[in-house]
């Protein structure tokens, strides 16, 4: 077997744009070649997976980051959507420094975890009982164990294409299986117990919901936040189905969460889910996050009721969770959401680059649609030129397989590497969430960033 490493794609073979990135970024580019002795891919995420080489970053502000060779970016990713009020905010990084010197991990609780609940509470809507965890992935995991727990129940419903993190009951049928075989690594049995349907269709749902279906779980604004968006309609009425069926509604705001309204999606569409995964935003940047929801439900987790219902307690555990910093950063974080208006700047930065983005993609006259709601944009690349807004496609008249047709290898991947050379930083879907700290200068520089890629792609002879 070679362990030779395999060369660029040919797709940016002999680009002048990626050579000029390559030269502005020769110290990344030392580091990435390092990195993939000791990662696949030299990355630690698949979500910074970019070629020929990612930047590496030394420090970030507000809404900029920095990398090795001193080079600045607009940043979009934000601590992967976790940053609603851009790097560093005063207040988290007070709030971690005075913790962390009093003590890293206390092996007990501490006052901290019942204000940062406290914080949630006040926030979250239906939120009786919490439980923190450390990650996205491990809240959807636990919200799943705790349906099935709660429903006696042992299968559940998860839409196409929708992302809960990557853990076995998650992983297939979010980038393909979609015919309820197992995703590579996953058991078949796994994949059995989850029933895949097709997003916004009211009619699978209804006829999945059998007496075996403990939960169904969603991202309530669409799949990968709302890259192909599901109606509020259409979420009122699996509430409704699964209220009749006996089945959990489990919403996965790891992402939505305190970023579509101060009380997420559920505050934002109407619709109280019976347990809500939260993440990201929650812990304000550090590794934390949790599950919220009913009462009833969470007793299937606490020692008392368990025993007295002599029932198996569903156990959980986790050495980080709620660590104190986290709680911290955590509770700086949420009362900043409770009282600015972060949300709402944030929602309103992404309205108007879109329709910016929208403006320059009508001028240099491809078929690009960027839209999104909820602060945050993505970009329709829009491979077949259908003739569409950002309207229609936030109104839900296309599906995973329109918005996520694939486009030639040359465009993604030359997109990510001029946006990087003009100074900006997206996610790789194209787009990105937004924060209440960025500025009409970064707007403006966004939109220029898109602008120049776009002629670099046509010098190349990747667009028409
Ligand atoms: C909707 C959603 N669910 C779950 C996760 C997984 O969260 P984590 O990366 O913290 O495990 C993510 C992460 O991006 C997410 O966006």
């Amino acid at each position: 077997m070679s362990s030779a490493y395999p060369p660029i794609p040919a797709a940016l073979e002999g680009s002048a744009l990626v050579a000029e990135y390559a030269a502005r970024t020769a110290g990344s580019a030392r580091l990435a070649t390092r990195a993939r002795s000791m990662f696949p891919s030299g990355i630690t995420h698949d979500a910074r997976y970019i070629e020929p080489h990612g930047i590496y970053v030394t420090h970030a502000e507000g809404s900029h980051k920095w990398d090795v060779d001193g080079n600045e970016y607009v940043d979009y990713p934000g601590g992967h959507g976790a940053l609603i009020h851009g790097h560093s905010h005063p207040d988290i990084v007070q709030a971690v420094q005075e913790q962390i010197g009093k003590g890293v991990h206390y092996g007990a609780s501490s006052e901290l975890e019942l204000e940062w609940a406290d914080c949630i509470q006040k926030l979250v809507p239906g939120a009786e009982r919490i439980r923190f965890t450390n990650s996205g992935t491990e809240s959807t995991q636990l919200a799943l164990r705790l349906a099935r727990a709660a429903t006696g129940r042992s299968k559940v419903v998860r839409l196409m294409g929708h992302f809960h993190g990557w853990h076995d009951h998650a992983a297939s049928g979010f980038l393909g299986q979609y015919d309820g075989s197992a995703a590579r690594g996953v058991p078949d049995a796994v994949a059995r117990e989850v029933i895949l349907v097709p997003p916004g269709d009211v009619a699978a749902a209804a006829e999945a919901l059998d007496e075996d279906i403990a939960a169904v779980i969603l991202e309530p604004t669409g799949s990968i936040w709302g890259q192909v968006p599901v109606t509020p309609d259409y979420v009122r009425r699996l509430r409704e189905l699964t209220a009749a069926n006996g089945t959990l509604l489990i919403f996965d705001e790891v992402i939505s969460g305190f970023r579509c309204a101060p009380g997420g999606a559920q505050q934002a569409l109407g619709v109280t889910a019976d347990l809500v995964a939260l993440g990201k935003i929650v812990a304000g940047g550090l590794a934390g996050a949790a599950v919220a929801g009913r009462a009833d439900v969470f007793a299937a987790m606490d020692f008392r009721q368990a025993a007295a219902a002599q029932v198996e307690k569903v156990f959980h555990m986790g050495t980080y969770n709620a660590a104190p910093a986290t709680c911290a950063a955590g509770i700086a974080c949420l009362r900043l959401v409770d009282s600015t208006d972060a949300c709402q700047q944030a929602i309103n930065y992404g309205d108007g680059l879109i329709e910016a983005l929208n403006q320059v993609f009508a001028e240099e006259g491809v078929a690009w649609v960027s839209y999104g709601t909820f602060g945050g944009f993505h970009v329709f690349l829009n491979p077949e030129g259908i003739d569409t807004n950002r309207h229609r496609i936030e109104a839900g008249q296309y599906d995973r397989a329109t918005l996520k047709a694939p486009v030639p290898a040359a465009i993604s991947l030359k997109l990510r590497i001029g946006m990087l050379l003009h100074g900006v930083d997206i996610q790789g879907w194209p787009g990105a969430p937004v924060s209440a700290a960025h500025t009409e200068a970064d707007r403006d520089q966004t939109v220029h960033a898109f602008r120049q890629t776009i002629h670099a792609l046509r010098q190349e002879g990747d667009l028409p």
